[in-house]
């Protein structure tokens, strides 16, 4: 059943019917270069059949990985960064309860930044627990999760020995390529392969997401019977139906109006982090050439409070992309007082959603007269099958929105330019001299950092 729906009502104002017209044609060549593997970076679509190929035999192993890690460990770190963390980050967010407290095993995500304070914690909360370590990088050689294999291993080796710690580390990586695979071959951990043409941003329901998934308990069938069902609703030619489609034009038709920015606005907490996946997917798939949409994500109402007030009245380069959860799980209604103290009892024996809608309406009415494009993606319910249907949607929704820009939506050429400079003040072997080089730049420019 359809669980994700995508809402334009609003936007006539911005996007006249010829205009949605015009772009039926270049929206159908970038639907069927992905189908016929023909366009920009067709050697990274393996994500696009996911859904349908991943078979019965493979998600059991998964699940009963994560059977055996959920009966014998206390604390379940996962090591990877951008597109090896954010997709099980965002759905553990998402359908677990929000306190890691009321959560067994305790699933902690490390080598997604580079903090001797984040290591050291770690380090003092893992003290006495029995540890499970997944490190996830395709290529192996990412230096964040890298330096942080490298210190939770040794604490692995010194705490159970080298042959234990070895049972109880998981490598996912390339099947066959790449200095974690050789590692892992030659230490004996168990593996689950990241297939050669899924790219990470796109690696959500390979085992890069599924394994830290599966540990926390949610059933990974769901999640992909929900994202086979979505291949049905987001394929084809009619934008009534395919709403990938209709989602990538109406951010390119915007895109040309001016409107640069795109904010992803969520009204329950649980989304934050589908906030940062999607900043990801979209920043690193269509930001290259010099073109591309600024990818924002804010929580409403928290950020009505602080962001808000741009939203109404700063520059408008922007549209607003809302994401809303249809349904929560529980009902917290506000209880009466006599006093009235603080004038609320109006809203006695209401529930918090009452509340939340009203401020959702009131925000689409008042972003409306604030000259902000506004449409909405609806989530049924707090589902697998819903969030499987949701990341399907946004990849297949960036994939066609990056053809339209004509960039190739699956590499990511620029984020080396940081890295071949960090390894250069590194002094790693190789990039010796443009070490000096950059010093000497850091001296012109005065900059001491
Ligand atoms: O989307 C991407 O390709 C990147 O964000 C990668 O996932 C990220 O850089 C991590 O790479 P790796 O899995 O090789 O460690």
């Amino acid at each position: 059943m359809q669980k994700i729906f995508y809402d334009t009502k609003c936007l006539n104002k911005w996007i006249i019917p010829e205009k949605l017209e015009s772009y039926r044609e270049p929206a159908a060549e970038a639907e069927t270069m992905l189908k016929e593997k023909k366009g920009l970076g067709n050697d990274f679509l393996g994500w696009l059949n996911l859904p349908i190929e991943t078979d019965e035999p493979f998600l059991t192993s998964i699940k009963n990985k994560a059977d055996e890690i959920r009966g014998n460990t206390d604390v379940f770190i996962s090591i990877g960064i951008g597109g090896s963390y954010l997709g099980a980050k965002a759905a553990i967010e998402f359908l677990s309860p929000s306190f890691e407290g009321l959560r067994k095993p305790h699933i902690i995500f490390a080598g997604h930044q580079v903090n001797s304070d984040y290591m050291s914690d770690l380090l003092k909360l893992i003290e006495n627990k029995d540890v499970t370590l997944n490190v996830i990088s395709k290529s192996g050689t990412t230096t964040e999760p890298g330096i942080a294999f490298r210190v939770l291993r040794k604490w692995m080796e010194k705490k159970y020995g080298r042959k234990e710690s070895a049972e109880r580390i998981i490598a996912t990586t390339d099947p066959q390529k790449g200095a974690l695979r050789k590692l892992a071959e030659k230490e004996g951990y168990a593996t689950f392969p990241i297939p050669p043409d899924v790219g990470g941003r796109y690696s959500v329901l390979t085992p890069v997401g599924l394994l830290p998934i599966a540990v926390s308990g949610i059933d990974v069938f769901k999640l992909l019977s929900g994202a086979k069902e979505a291949t049905e609703f987001c394929s084809g030619n009619d934008i009534t139906q395919n709403i990938s489609m209709r989602y990538a034009i109406i951010r390119n038709i915007l895109f040309r109006q001016g409107k640069v920015i795109e904010v992803l606005a969520g009204f329950q907490p649980q989304l934050h982090y589908i906030g940062d996946w999607w900043k990801q997917l979209t920043g690193e798939s269509e930001g290259k050439n010099f073109t591309g949409i600024f990818p924002a994500a804010v929580d409403y109402t928290t950020d009505l409070h602080s962001i808000g007030q741009w939203m109404q009245e700063g520059t408008r380069n922007v549209f607003e992309t809302f994401i809303i959860l249809k349904k929560t799980d529980n009902t917290v209604t506000i209880p009466g007082f006599d006093d009235d103290n603080d004038g609320l009892n109006y809203l006695k024996d209401s529930s918090f959603e009452t509340v939340n809608n009203s401020a959702y309406k009131g925000t689409v009415l008042a972003h409306l007269d604030g000259g902000v494009p506004i449409s909405a993606i609806t989530i049924e319910d707090r589902t697998p099958e819903a969030l499987g249907q949701l990341f399907y949607f946004f990849e297949k929704a960036i994939a066609i929105s990056g053809h339209l820009l004509r960039v190739n939506p699956f590499n990511q050429p620029g984020v080396e330019a940081y890295k071949q400079n960090m390894f250069a003040f590194l002094s790693k072997p190789g990039f010796e001299e443009k070490g000096e080089e950059l010093k000497e730049k850091l001296k012109e420019l005065d900059l001491d950092i």
